[in-house]
């Protein structure tokens, strides 16, 4: 059966009290509709529309690249009227999984549950039993099948005692929401078109209402303001610390930790304390990763040892290296195996060989560098002359002494030697020592500046 998914997000959100639309606020690191968006995806689902209403051009802009068809509901009349604009667009067979754009950590697995649970029924839901139910819809039952929803506004006393609520997540065969969709009503404590109402149609044509309930209860929860955003992405965070600590990965504190984006891990990774790992990072056996590294798609190969607030982007690292305290891999860093990165050393666009050193305060850009070599501290990539870019090449096994400048282009050969201090404008070839600076001025006995008594 051909299955369509319909997103809503065009509510303004304006408990978030934020210039951007509530759809686009980010749960770790990715837009709440993008989290939506990326499950429909894996539900492998014939098409995805989704119906948009404020901040319509940031929302769609946003989601440029992704095949998503978009429904705009210039006015938000409720959430019966915003699936009844998709009409026109949606296939007259097949069945539709209706989702909430502001339910960002719905699964696939709760998803394909919902869905084989409704191809029998026509119609299905995801209900969840809360303690505190006040606000949501109730789902009303008899003898155990479910009769109606009811909004909390329009609950009778009693009613607002089931501790049952919808979600707000259903599955519906589409020629039953052409069907029901034209003939909602507004007549109700809210004057608006209730989705919910289709329950109590499908009980009038004598349909049963499936439920599913969710495989975590935070699946289900939805964000109206910064304080439930901020709730739901520790809750968020702590469950994708626990799937990597299934994996094998040695998090000195799960609460300590976030991951905004995709991990592959190799066995017996450790992770300090208030590390963040951004976009697709990979990190190979044994890798140690120290307290306060934000690590953005980049790659750690295994045995590598990265001390405490190292900050990485888009870089390549090989195995047994040695980075940090507080060194910055740049786009376009790639290091080889066993090299030493150390304090205050950022590299840029550089490749660095084996075993190569650069320990202490140096900058590394556009440069490569061979097997072996030894980088002094303070060395600097002249890298650029205000309009381009030019390229540092440093052979085997060379040494730059300490506080050296190279201005590229240049080339410094294998084996050769830098002088400390050394302003470096012409190539080196191999095995030269190279010493630009000027002889050292001496006088004897130097009468220093006296301080005058008054
Ligand atoms: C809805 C359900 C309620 C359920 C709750 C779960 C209805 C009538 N009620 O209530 O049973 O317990 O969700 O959170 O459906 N939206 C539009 N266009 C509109 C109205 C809403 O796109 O005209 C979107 C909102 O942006 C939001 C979603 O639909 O993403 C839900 O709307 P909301 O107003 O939050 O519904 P609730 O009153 O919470
Ligand atoms: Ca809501």
């Amino acid at each position: 059966m051909s299955t369509s998914v319909i997103i809503l997000a065009a509510g303004k959100g304006t408990r978030m009290r934020s210039s951007l639309p509530k759809v686009l606020q980010p749960l770790a690191g990715r837009p709440l509709l993008g989290h939506v968006i990326e499950t429909a995806k894996k539900l492998q689902a014939d098409n995805i529309i989704t119906i948009y209403g404020h901040g319509g051009n940031l929302v769609q802009n946003e989601f440029a690249h992704e095949h998503v068809q978009w429904v705009e509901q210039a006015e938000q009349l409720g959430t019966g009227h915003a699936v009844k604009v998709t009409l026109p667009v949606l296939p007259k067979d097949g069945q539709a999984l209706i989702l909430s754009g502001d339910v960002p950590c719905i699964s696939q697995q709760t998803l394909q549950k919902l869905l084989d649970a409704a191809q029998h029924t026509g119609i299905g839901l995801v209900t969840l039993t809360l303690p505190d139910a006040s606000g949501y819809g109730r789902i009303v039952r008899k003898n155990g099948k479910i009769q109606a929803i009811v909004e909390h506004k329009d609950a009778s006393d009693e009613q607002r005692q089931i501790k049952e609520i919808n979600t707000g997540i259903y599955c519906v065969s589409n020629a039953k929401l052409h069907e029901w969709l034209p003939n909602l009503s507004n007549s109700n404590a809210q004057g608006e078109y209730y989705l919910t109402d289709i329950v109590a149609m499908a009980i009038a044509d004598g349909l049963e209402v499936a439920s599913v309930e969710p495989e975590r209860a935070f699946e289900v929860e939805g964000v109206n303001d910064r304080v439930q955003l901020a709730a739901l992405e520790r809750e968020f965070q702590t469950y994708q610390a626990k799937l990597l600590m299934q994996q094998g990965v040695h998090l000195i504190d799960p609460s300590r930790f976030d991951l905004r984006g995709q991990l592959t891990v190799g066995q017996d990774v450790r992770i300090d304390i208030n590390v963040i790992i951004e976009g697709d990072c990979a990190f190979g056996d044994n890798v140690e990763i120290g307290a306060g590294c934000v690590i953005k798609n980049t790659t750690i190969a295994a045995g590598t040892k990265v001390q405490p607030y190292s900050v990485f982007d888009s870089a390549i690292v090989g195995e047994n290296t040695q980075i940090g305290p507080f060194s910055r891999l740049r786009p376009g860093a790639k290091l080889a195996d066993e090299v030493h990165i150390g304090n205050f050393v950022e590299v840029k666009n550089s490749s660095i060989g084996l075993g190569s050193k650069a320990n202490h305060f140096t900058y590394l850009g556009d440069a490569e560098v061979g097997a072996g070599s030894n980088i002094g501290a303070g060395t600097i990539t002249c890298n650029y002359d205000g309009a381009n870019k030019f390229k540092t090449i440093i052979g085997d096994a060379a040494f730059i002494g300490s506080n050296s400048s190279l201005v590229a282009p240049v080339k410094i050969g294998n084996g050769a030697t830098v002088g400390a201090g050394s302003t470096i404008t012409r190539d080196v070839a191999d095995n030269c020592l190279a010493v630009e600076r000027s002889k050292q001025f001496v006088k004897e006995d130097y009468p220093r500046p006296q301080k005058i008594k008054k």
